[in-house]
């Protein structure tokens, strides 16, 4: 029988395959509806409020660039799939598919080099995405995607409408109805001055679908606490705000590890006088179940929608497939087959799910 997280696996797997298809061969299908109904997760927040280290903390391995100033200058699709226990982690570039990288290092590198080879050293930024898939037993069925941060003025460098040009590009990915939004907002800033909660909340009035993240908690003058806003009274959301201490930039040029990092932070909520009674629903860990949870009720709402879609796709592929001969050489062909064997493989599990019980629990 197929678990929720299987199912959760086949729908990314699906939706890898369609970003592998490109633009090409999928013209006259269902699959780009279909890749609008698969659900993803994006970070939205000024620069260096934290996005890339949140993300990386819920993937659970070091492998983004961090720092000061702007780093994010592409968005990064980052596909995370569970394989099974035992097997070793390793990542894997849309741009460099025969290339299995198992050193996390290098993959830090790689979108450096490939950042630089579309923007050149410097600190403009481009809207083509990144595309890399990470495998391990230890992560959860996610699609994340990190963006470069907004900002509020041009700096040496940088056109004029680079702080347009930035939001736009942020924009056209959360305004998707199929993205769930982490407004990441620092905490030793006044949440009323958040970029994240500002632009969350025009393209998601009814707050369904953005989680507020406060990071920087550590950071935050003494004598204050973020309670209010970790409490919901600054600003109210449907889903509860989640707070954050991620590694300092100290942290991160001592080459501080995840391990030690995430330590750090379950004891900061669990011995602090302000925060300890919070402390099970804090942190990184905690965010990242909590997204999980919230993707596999999406996902299950979505089901006879998904469902139908991929219905109408099996159709159209088969023809399409039929049309190109079988066995199919061309890599589009290839591409769509593997579509086509992924959507019967959902068709086949999908109907048990229908009447499975809610899966929610986290509102
Ligand atoms: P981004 O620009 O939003 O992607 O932010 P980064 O993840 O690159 O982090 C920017 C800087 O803020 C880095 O120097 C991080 O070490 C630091 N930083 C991020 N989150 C925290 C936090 O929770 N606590 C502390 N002390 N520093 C943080
Ligand atoms: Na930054
Ligand atoms: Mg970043």
């Amino acid at each position: 029988m197929a678990t929720m997280e299987s199912l959760i696996g086949l729908v990314n797997r699906i939706q890898r395959a369609c970003t592998v298809l490109g633009d090409y061969g999928g013209g006259d299908t269902a699959l780009p509806t279909l890749w609008e109904a698969l659900p993803s997760v994006a970070v939205v927040g000024g620069q260096s409020s934290g996005k890339s280290s949140v993300l990386e903390s819920i993937v659970g391995r070091d492998f983004l660039p961090r720092g000061s100033g702007i780093v994010t200058r592409r968005p990064l699709v980052l596909q995370l799939q569970k394989i099974e226990q035992g097997l070793q982690d390793y990542a894997e570039f849309l741009h460099m598919p025969k290339r299995r990288f198992t050193d996390f290092s290098m993959v830090r590198k790689e979108i450096q080099d490939e950042t630089d080879r579309i923007t050149g050293k410097s600190k403009q930024i481009s809207p083509v995405p990144i595309h890399l898939s990470i495998y391990s037993p230890n992560v959860v069925n996610l699609t994340l995607i990190d963006l470069p941060g907004l900002t509020k003025v041009a700096v040496e460098g940088q056109p004029d409408t680079i702080v347009q040009d930035i939001e736009n590009m942020v924009r056209s990915y959360v305004a998707k109805p199929n993205c769930i939004i982490l407004a990441i907002t620092p905490a030793n800033q006044d949440i009323a001055t958040s970029d994240a909660i500002k632009l969350a909340r025009e393209v998601d009035p009814t707050g369904e679908r953005t989680f507020g993240v406060l990071t920087k908690l550590d950071l935050m003058d003494k004598g204050t606490n973020a309670l209010d806003v970790l409490e919901g009274r600054s600003y109210r959301l449907q889903h509860p705000w989640v707070g954050i201490v991620n590694r300092s930039q100290a942290d991160i040029n001592t080459n501080v590890v995840m391990i030690a990092a995430r330590q750090r932070e379950r004891e900061f909520f669990a011995t602090s006088p302000d925060y300890g009674h919070l402390a099970s629903k804090m942190g990184s860990e905690y965010l990242a179940k909590l997204l999980s949870k919230h993707l596999e009720y999406v996902i299950k709402a979505r089901i006879p929608g998904i469902a139908s879609l991929i219905n109408r796709n099996i159709n159209e592929l088969e023809a399409k497939v039929d049309h190109l001969g079988r066995p199919v050489a061309i890599d589009a062909g290839a591409q769509l087959y593997t579509i086509l064997e992924l959507c019967r493989a959902f068709d086949r599990n999908f109907k048990e799910h229908l009447d499975g019980g809610r899966a929610g629990g986290d509102r």
